[in-house]
């Protein structure tokens, strides 16, 4: 390999990650108002909002904790999008009746929720077959309210 191309590349690379940082997508966390949260709609148990706050809330509401690695891009650009679309999906501190307790279900029952990115770098979200079984009982019967 020729040494003059390599450190050229290298050099390339580097300017183009310093760019990069110039796009900075924000890192919102919106006001809670106490009204729309969830639990001010439907009788949320404690243990179900436990799980909740610790597995889901860092992309399913207002309560987002930004680790310090969100402000690198393209990390804040991969971050920002989930947060967007988890938001969108599923709003903890935005509750409406759009998002269906069944789809709930299946996202923890299959794995799928929270995101396996996710849980490599927080494992504390990880659920319990019993952390499942209890937001899956806990849906059922707010589907059937
Ligand atoms: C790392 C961010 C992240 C975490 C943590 C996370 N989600 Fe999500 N969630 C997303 C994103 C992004 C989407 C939208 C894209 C998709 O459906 O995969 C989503 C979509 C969903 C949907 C809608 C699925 C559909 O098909 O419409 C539900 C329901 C959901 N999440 C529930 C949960 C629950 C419950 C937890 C916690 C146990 C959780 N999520 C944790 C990011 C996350």
């Amino acid at each position: 390999m020729n040494h003059k191309l390599v450190r050229r590349g290298l050099i390339a690379l580097a300017l183009v990650l310093v760019g990069i940082q110039l796009v900075r997508p924000a890192r919102t966390n919106p006001p809670v108002a106490p009204a729309n949260t969830l639990s001010a709609q439907v009788d949320v148990p404690p243990p179900v909002d436990a799980i909740f706050n610790r597995a889901c809330a860092d992309c399913h509401s207002h309560r987002t904790r930004w680790p310090w690695y969100s402000e690198i891009a393209p990390v804040s650009w991969l971050l920002t999008h989930h947060v967007n679309d988890g938001r969108q999906k599923m709003n903890l501190d935005s509750w409406d009746d759009a998002t269906s307790f069944k789809d709930i279900c299946r996202e923890v029952q299959s794995g799928a929720m929270p995101m396996k990115g996710y849980l490599i770098l927080h494992p504390d979200a990880t659920l319990s077959p019993q952390d499942v079984q209890a937001v899956c009982a806990w849906t059922q019967r707010a589907s059937g309210r």
